[in-house]
């Protein structure tokens, strides 16, 4: 329990203590605020020394260009082609370099941020933040996706109200919106996320807001189940999917946190091809339950009864999920192959 002074000697000398504690705290404010003040001035000269560079650079590179092509003349000796080429290669460090730099300076929020937060800034300036907000990111999911199996559970197999329906559809809307915010705000901080992904969760926003939409009737109970169906695969998937993401997250952080690395980068390369091994054939399954959900909703169009343009909407939408989900996936399986394949050649 807290001291509570009792006498007014007592009360005199607390509030004696509590000024000078208060002192403290003003100078210690004063010195933050004034740090602010300087963090913010040394943001925007290194964001003018960077621009200043990437320019001289590209006039640089372009002076070389010309300089190599006049060494086909003999004007040029070989002796003059070596430093050239050197030179070349250290501006294509220094890009990456200015990447690395540009991770941790204030950035203008893109067009769909500036949009729906405002100008607002949302780059995290240190690097525990940003695995923080990482892993804040694959948490959400994994909460949102045991929610979403639940519920989707229960249209399924217990209750089959279309109020409910919509209440999961809403709830469905809600979740892909939110994750097209976190992966821009990730984006902006350095993430790697392919476009895909995020355009993946803008074309499910738009199929669970048709599926909203869709009014109760034949159509709508024909595909019901098999929709709920593929929700329940499509959390089971995603479950293993952050597994596999978080586990991939603590073990990167770990790579770049350590030094002395009781984890090496071959560790993690084969941690990541057995927990792929394992995961792809999910991955790949569901991407066909999506073809077959598109390949069903065209059929349910062609029928003489079908009066609802959701059918064909919805149908278009999978098609898309699918071509957008299997032919990323290939992609970044393909990536990782290749990139293994050169780190053996370099070992
Ligand atoms: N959604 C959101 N972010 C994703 C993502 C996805 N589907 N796939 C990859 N990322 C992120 C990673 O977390 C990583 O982020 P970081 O730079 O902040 O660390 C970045 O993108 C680069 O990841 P990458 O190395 O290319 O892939 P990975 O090893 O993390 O994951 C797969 C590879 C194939 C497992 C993953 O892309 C995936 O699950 N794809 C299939 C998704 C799908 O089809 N869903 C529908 C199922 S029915």
């Amino acid at each position: 329990m807290l001291f509570s002074p009792s006498g007014v000697s007592e009360c005199l000398s607390e509030w004696e203590d509590l000024e000078k504690d208060y002192q403290r705290l003003q100078d210690t404010h004063r010195l933050y605020k004034q740090k602010l003040e300087e963090v913010t001035k040394l943001q925007v000269s290194c964001h003018g020394a960077i621009s200043r560079q990437k320019k001289k650079l590209k006039d640089l590179t372009a002076s070389l260009e010309e300089c190599k092509n006049e060494s086909l003349t003999p004007e040029l000796s070989p002796d003059d082609v070596d430093p050239i080429t050197e030179i070349e290669d250290s501006i294509k460090d220094r890009t990456d370099a200015f990447c690395e730099m540009e991770a941790f300076l204030p950035r203008k929020n893109g067009l769909y941020l500036s949009l729906v937060l405002g100008n607002v800034n949302v780059t995290l300036l240190n690097i525990q933040t940003k695995f923080a907000y990482k892993d804040e990111y694959e948490k959400f999911k994994l909460f949102l996706t045991v929610i979403i199996f639940v519920f989707s559970f229960i249209c399924r197999f217990l209750f089959s109200y279309r109020a409910l329906d919509a209440v999961f559809n809403f709830l469905l809307v809600w979740y892909y919106c939110t994750l097209t915010i976190r992966e821009s705000i990730l984006i902006n901080n350095g993430s790697r996320i392919k476009g895909w992904w995020v355009s993946h969760h803008y074309v499910s926003t738009f199929l669970s807001g048709v599926m909203l939409t869709w009014p109760k009737g034949a159509l709508y109970q024909m595909f019901r189940s098999q929709f709920l169906s593929y929700c329940l695969y499509r959390s089971f998937v995603q479950f293993l999917q952050c597994y596999y993401q978080s586990g991939s997250l603590y073990r990167l952080r770990a790579l770049g946190e350590r030094h002395n690395m009781d984890l090496t980068i071959e560790g993690f390369q084969s941690w990541m091809w057995r927990g792929l091994t394992f995961l792809l054939p999910f991955l790949f399954f569901g991407h066909f339950w999506q073809l077959y959900n598109s390949v069903t909703l065209f059929k349910m169009f062609l029928l003489p009864e079908c009066k609802e343009w959701q059918v064909l909407m919805c149908g278009c939408a999978y098609m898309v999920l699918f071509m957008g989900n299997f032919f990323t996936t290939l992609g970044v399986v393909y990536q990782k192959y290749m990139n293994n394949q050169d780190k053996s050649k370099t070992l």
